[in-house]
């Protein structure tokens, strides 16, 4: 698939979509308190789309026939789950957890793609400073998103947050191209040196989603097919936004 560059119509069903996306993380964010389940959040997530007439980009997703389609709306991944957990009935939320969503839409042909961690009551201070230091690599990455930049000069930007902070960026995803399809090219990596790869122009919409450690980045996928948990099982975090870039600068979609 070729990189596609988005017009100023495009770009503005991408912001329709991404706005599901936005209001359905602030609901799941409203709800989150300790004792109810991540399942808790799915339904309520499903009945939000239902209502205003979007379909799920994750439900049924499959990208390689190896896997076994997505089952769920939303990723929950708790604590040490980085990315992809599965929504569950038997899954509560306690104080202290960190809980990281992840929610994609489509509608009327585009999609919309964004998350957020939150934290359940209060956390560790730890589990709080891998948080910020998660947002901040966004926001970091978020400014590089300008005509004339380096595709690297995003992950660039991620890594040295992070590894300033004393955190570290996962290796084996990364962000993405978003338009009619969730998944479009270029594939946006969270770490590597600046000024290399794909030249940015305006009219290219990206979601850039660090995902972050609080030890080794290194990850084990669970019998599930699809939860992404730390090895060594500490914290992980993930923040993504849905990005364009415009002759006015870095357009956030998803905020
Ligand atoms: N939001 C994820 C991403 O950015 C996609 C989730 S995978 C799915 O790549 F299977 F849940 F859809
Ligand atoms: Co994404």
């Amino acid at each position: 698939m070729r990189i596609k560059i988005k017009n100023r119509t495009e770009i503005d069903k991408l912001r329709a979509a991404n706005i599901i996306v936005r209001d359905v993380l602030s609901l799941c964010g409203d709800l989150i308190k300790p004792g109810i389940t991540t399942w808790d959040l799915e339904k309520a997530s499903r009945e939000y789309i239902e209502k205003v007439g979007a379909k799920s980009a994750f439900y049924k997703y499959q990208p390689a026939k190896t896997m076994q389609p997505y089952p769920a709306v939303l990723c929950t991944s708790k604590n040490e789950k980085v990315v992809h957990g599965i929504p569950s009935k038997k899954e509560v939320l306690e104080e202290g957890d960190i809980l990281s969503i992840d929610f994609g839409v489509i509608k009327n042909g585009y999609c919309g793609d964004a998350a957020r961690t939150f934290a359940v009551g209060n956390i560790s201070e730890t589990a709080r400073n891998l948080m910020t230091t998660t947002k901040a690599s966004l926001e970091a990455a978020i400014k590089k998103m300008l005509h004339g930049n380096r595709l690297s000069d995003i992950g660039h930007a991620v890594q040295t947050v992070v590894e300033n902070d004393g955190f570290n960026v996962i290796r084996d995803f990364v962000g993405h191209g978003i338009g009619q399809d969730m998944h479009e090219p270029p594939q946006v990596p969270n770490f590597g040196r600046p000024g290399r790869g794909l030249k940015l122009q305006n009219g290219l919409v990206l979601a850039i989603e660090p995902m972050v450690t609080e030890g080794d980045w290194q990850v084990d996928i669970r019998e599930d097919g699809w939860t992404v948990v730390t090895k060594d099982r500490k914290l992980a975090c993930h923040f993504e936004h849905s990005v364009a870039i415009t002759e006015e600068g870095p357009f956030v979609l998803s905020a």
